[in-house]
């Protein structure tokens, strides 16, 4: 599986650990920047790339970070195909791909600390859509609702 990353000067340290740790366990990673700590980057600017890698298909999966994680779910979700949220805690880090096919993890740089951050990301890259009817019917139900809203 490949993984995208992306992140802003206030997920800049956390997302270059994620990198590292996801290459030690075997994960491919595409890091989509920044490349260098920038005070001044805008998180528009770094995580709108990754959502649209997520949504062509580029990377299976992404994961943004920024200082709280809102900003990058919040522009993360403007990009169609996309299904982003802003997770701190296990339970939904495993359950959101299990139930909703969540594809993109926010996290908040500067709010979680490092081993919770480890748990998050892994819980998220190993979990699996569960392909339940259920499931599929709400994610239909979601597509429609993207579809009208984006002609
Ligand atoms: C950047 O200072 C900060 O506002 C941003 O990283 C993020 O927290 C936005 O949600």
């Amino acid at each position: 599986m490949k993984i995208g990353l992306a992140a802003d000067h206030g997920g800049f340290d956390l997302k270059n650990q994620i990198a590292q740790w996801l290459q030690e366990a075997g994960f491919g990673i595409t890091d989509l920047g920044a490349h260098a700590y920038e005070a001044q980057d805008d998180y528009p600017d770094l995580v709108h790339p990754l959502a649209e890698a997520v949504a062509t298909g580029e990377v299976d999966r992404g994961i943004a970070v920024c200082g709280s994680g809102v900003g990058a779910a919040i522009v993360a979700n403007k990009t169609k195909g996309v299904r982003a949220a802003l997770i701190t805690e296990t339970y939904s880090a495993r359950q959101g791909v299990e139930h909703d096919d969540m594809n993109l993890l926010c996290l908040g740089g500067r709010v979680i600390g490092p081993e919770l951050a480890r748990e998050l990301v892994f819980a998220f890259a190993k979990a699996q859509y569960s392909g339940e009817e259920r499931h599929d019917r709400r994610l239909q139900k979601l597509q429609q609702i993207e579809n009208a809203n984006n002609g």
